[in-house]
C-alpha cells in the first residue's frame, strides 16, 4: 500500500485526480470503480474540468458504482445513481449507458445484486477501483464484521453509517434506508488498482487501522493489505495516527505531486 500524504483534502485530491487520468489516458476504454460520499467530490470535479478542458476523455469508459441503497428508485434525489448524475456523469463525456449502479428498487434484489456481480465480470473485470472509507473502516457498504469474501449482496448498514449519513437525508438517521446493495471486499479486490481518498480527523482511526492494523473482518478495509496495488491519498489530519509515516513519505515520492 503505498501512501501519499498532502496537506489539505484539495491538495490530496487534485493529486488523486491527476493520478487516475493518469491511468484513464493510458487505457481509454478502462473500467472504472466509483464511490459516492463526500471523499471523492473533489477528484470528479478536477476530473470533469480537465474533461472540459480537452485533457481527458471518457467516451471509451465504463463504470460499476459500489453501492445503491436499497429501496430507492434510480430517479430519487437521494440515491446513489442521481449523485453520481449530478456530480460526475453529466459533468463529462461518458455514455450515461456504459455507467452502472446497482438498482436499488429491483424487484429482486439477490437477483440484482448476482447480475451485477456477472456484469463487472463480463466488462473484463474493473481496471482502477476508487474508494473513500467509512470511520468505522467500512468500504463500499462493507461493515465490520463482513466477510472479506464478500461478494456483491444486501447488506443491513449499521448505525454508525446510518448516523453519518444522515446528512443526506434531512439529519434524520430514522430516515436513511436500512439496507443497502454493495459489492463485496472480494469483489473490490478483485479490482486490478485501487485508489482510496481519505479526509480529516473523524477518518485517522480507520485509516491507521487500514494501513497497520492487522487484517480483520472489525475493520474491513484492512483487507486491503492483501491487495498488490493500493495508492492512498490522505490529508495531514486523516494521517495524523499513522505511525510509519517517514517511510509511507518516502515511497509516496514515487507517486506524482
Ligand atoms: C460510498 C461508499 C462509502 C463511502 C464512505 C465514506 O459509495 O461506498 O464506503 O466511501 O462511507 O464516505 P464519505 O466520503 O462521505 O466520508
Amino acid at each position: 500500500m503505498k501512501i501519499a500524504i498532502d496537506s489539505t483534502p484539495s491538495v490530496s485530491s487534485a493529486r488523486a485526480a491527476r493520478f487516475m487520468a493518469r491511468q484513464i489516458r493510458s487505457n481509454p476504454s478502462c473500467v472504472l470503480g466509483l464511490a459516492t460520499g463526500s471523499s471523492p467530490l473533489a477528484v470528479y470535479a478536477e476530473l470533469a474540468r480537465m474533461c472540459r478542458a480537452g485533457g481527458i476523455s471518457f467516451a471509451g469508459t465504463r463504470t460499476f458504482n459500489l453501492d445503491e441503497y436499497a429501496g430507492l428508485p434510480p430517479g430519487d434525489a437521494r440515491s446513489y445513481r442521481r449523485f453520481m448524475d449530478e456530480n460526475f456523469f453529466e459533468k463529462i463525456d461518458i455514455d450515461l449507458s456504459n455507467t452502472r449502479v446497482p438498482n436499488g428498487a429491483a424487484p429482486d434484489l439477490d437477483a440484482e445484486c448476482a447480475e451485477y456481480e456477472a456484469a463487472v465480470r463480463a466488462a473484463g473485470g474493473i481496471d482502477l477501483q476508487l474508494l473513500g472509507i467509512g470511520a468505522n473502516g467500512h468500504i463500499g457498504f462493507n461493515e465490520p464484521s463482513s466477510s472479506l469474501g464478500s461478494r456483491t449482496r444486501v447488506v443491513a448498514l449499521s448505525q454508525k453509517t446510518l448516523s453519518a449519513n444522515a446528512r443526506f437525508f434531512g439529519n434524520d438517521p430514522g430516515a436513511v434506508p436500512k439496507k443497502a446493495l454493495s459489492m463485496g471486499i472480494a469483489s473490490i479486490l478483485d479490482a486490478k488498482k485501487i485508489v482510496l481518498l481519505a479526509y480529516g480527523k473523524g477518518k485517522a482511526d480507520a485509516v491507521a487501522g487500514m494501513a497497520e492494523g492487522p487484517v480483520c473482518a472489525k475493520l474491513p478495509a484492512s483487507a486491503l493489505q492483501l491487495h498488490p496495488d493500493v495508492t492512498v491519498f490522505l490529508d495531514e489530519d486523516a494521517a495524523s495516527k499513522l505511525e510509519l509515516r517517514p517511510y509511507y513519505d518516502a515511497v509516496a515520492r514515487d507517486i506524482p505531486a
